[in-house]
């Protein structure tokens, strides 16, 4: 399951991990040892991402938009690999900083902050004063102000341009975002007076394929033509050739960048991409008469792009129930622990990894890892009481039984970050592998560290954890049962026994 190491990167690290490249025996391996559902993460693969970016983007900031997985076994190794850290809330920078992100790299990106992460990133910006906020509105530039912050800021703009896999992740022609584009320039100028303006913000969506790049382009090019007239407001001919130049350091274009979850989906052309992106950007500089070597860099914050193809959660099937329009597979991992299908219908690969011998044949649409069943359309559903709580519908995929270990594939981006506890379900453990940045003594470019094996990175909630925060808070609902639940760590599951 390991991926290659740096030094073989370029002649060995592949455009997308595919859920058939996975190991099968490990995995499965992995589900009896830590028991199910188990996110699994592969470091490895991590730093390969982090390298095709680095490689594909070499003069523009590459920043993690850390959301797709806070995870310190991630964030290590993405620090390791030398990307900056785009932070969405206080809790994603307090663990950025955990995983030793240095201030100059670290961005807070402030959508209607509530006070209290206003209160405890300014704290934390005093001991930092190289961290950078980004900020969508006025108000939340005088809130700044009002805490005493006169830092680094940067200004996120609706550029009027989306893009994105859903409806539901498209941000660029949303207000709520970014401060309206028409009156960006004068909010980045007024903001000069207060802060050390350092830098102009969009992001299109999130989730775009090689149909949405032209989007894409468009949200670059409008964002260069806004950093030239904030820039060199006398080059071209312009209504406020008179306002004073600013001086930016650089232009972010968000993130975004999509990864195919089915099989038959071509990976993004990633140094296309960045071609596109870099052409788009010089072309709206030279458009506005103003010097490419104005001392403006690109930033780019890719999350899914960085860890989706690294992970796979396990489940186990417990219940095999053949109906007259489908055969139903219940399985332990529901939608608590997976929410993307249930909330955008989205697509995610699913491989029956149990059995003693793994032939791996890969039979068009179907991966049969036992070689001797044949596939028959199932529906693989969880133990959620809703119906939008199913993985696949229909799908064909070797004979399931009770016991077998499926796998869910593309699921290290937004998948343990979005579980739940809804149900009052336990969120699931996670298992780190691969050789992460904590366990690489040399550089990135040529780590000596043995793989270390598998490592618990995040341990399995228990029901005393689910009604934690009742009990804490004291009220007597609690009180009249003595010992409700099994004490936290007791990780032993009746599932063994069956
Ligand atoms: N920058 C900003 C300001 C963002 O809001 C996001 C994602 C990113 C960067 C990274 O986008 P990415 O490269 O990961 O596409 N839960 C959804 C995705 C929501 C993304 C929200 N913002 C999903 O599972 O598809």
């Amino acid at each position: 399951m390991s991926g290659p190491t740096p030094e073989d990167a370029s002649s060995s690290n592949p455009p997308v991990r595919r859920l058939a490249d996975w190991d099968a025996d490990r995995l499965a391996a992995l589900a009896d040892r830590y028991e199910t559902p188990l996110y699994v993460i592969d470091r490895d693969r991590v730093r390969e991402n982090c390298a095709r970016l680095r490689d594909a983007f070499p003069d523009a900031d590459v920043r993690y938009a850390v959301k797709a997985h806070t995870g310190q076994s991630v964030l290590r190794t993405v620090e390791r690999a030398g990307l900056a850290a785009e932070c969405a809330s206080a809790g994603e920078l307090e663990r950025a900083l955990a995983a030793g992100f240095s201030g100059d790299r670290l961005h807070y990106t402030a959508v209607n902050p509530p006070a209290r992460d206003l209160d405890h990133v300014v704290d934390r910006w005093r001991e930092h004063p190289e961290i950078t906020i980004t900020a969508g509105a006025v108000d939340t530039l005088d809130r700044l102000a009002d805490r005493g912050f006169d830092g680094r800021v940067c200004i996120r703009v609706t550029p009027g341009v989306d893009a994105g896999h859903h409806e539901k992740v498209r941000t660029g022609a949303h207000a709520k975002f970014g401060v309206p584009y028409d009156r960006a320039a004068n909010v980045v100028r007024e903001a000069t007076d207060r802060f050390d303006v350092v830098g102009i913000h969009a992001h299109a969506g999130s989730g775009i394929d090689a149909d949405g790049l032209d989007r894409h382009r468009e949200l670059v090019s409008r964002m260069g033509a806004l950093a030239a007239a904030l820039v060199d407001p006398a080059a071209g001919d312009r209504e406020d050739a008179d306002a004073d130049p600013i001086t930016l350091e650089y232009v972010d274009v968000g993130g975004g960048f999509g990864v195919p979850y089915r099989d038959d989906e071509p990976p993004l052309d990633l140094p296309a991409v960045a071609d596109a992106t870099r052409e788009a950007f010089e072309t709206a500089l030279e458009d506005a008469d103003v010097d490419r070597d104005a001392g403006l860099d690109l930033a780019v914050e890719p999350g899914r792009y960085v860890v989706a193809d690294a992970g796979v959660l396990l489940t186990r099937v417990n219940t095999v129930k053949p109906a007259p329009e489908t055969t139903v597979v219940g399985v332990d991992a529901g939608m608590t622990d997976l929410l993307r299908l249930a909330m955008y219908d989205a697509f995610h690969p699913i491989r029956n990894v149990s059995s003693a011998s793994h032939s791996g044949e890969n039979r068009g649409d179907v991966i049969d890892d036992r070689g001797d069943r044949d596939p028959i359309p199932v529906t693989v559903t969880g133990p959620i009481c809703e119906t939008a709580d199913v993985f696949c519908e229909d799908r064909p995929l070797p004979a399931p039984e009770r016991g077998d270990v499926l796998a869910i594939g593309i699921a290290g981006a937004y998948g343990y970050e979005m579980a739940s506890q809804y149900n009052s379900r336990p969120r699931p453990a996670e298992v780190a592998v691969g050789v992460g940045g904590d366990t690489t003594t040399g550089t990135d470019e040529s780590p000596d560290a043995a793989d270390p094996g598998p490592t618990l990175v995040r341990d399995r909630e228990t029901i005393a954890d689910v009604t934690a925060v009742e009990r804490r808070a004291g009220y007597e609902g609690f009180a009249a049962l003595e010992d409700p639940v099994r004490p936290a760590g007791d990780v032993s599951s009746t599932e063994d026994a069956e």
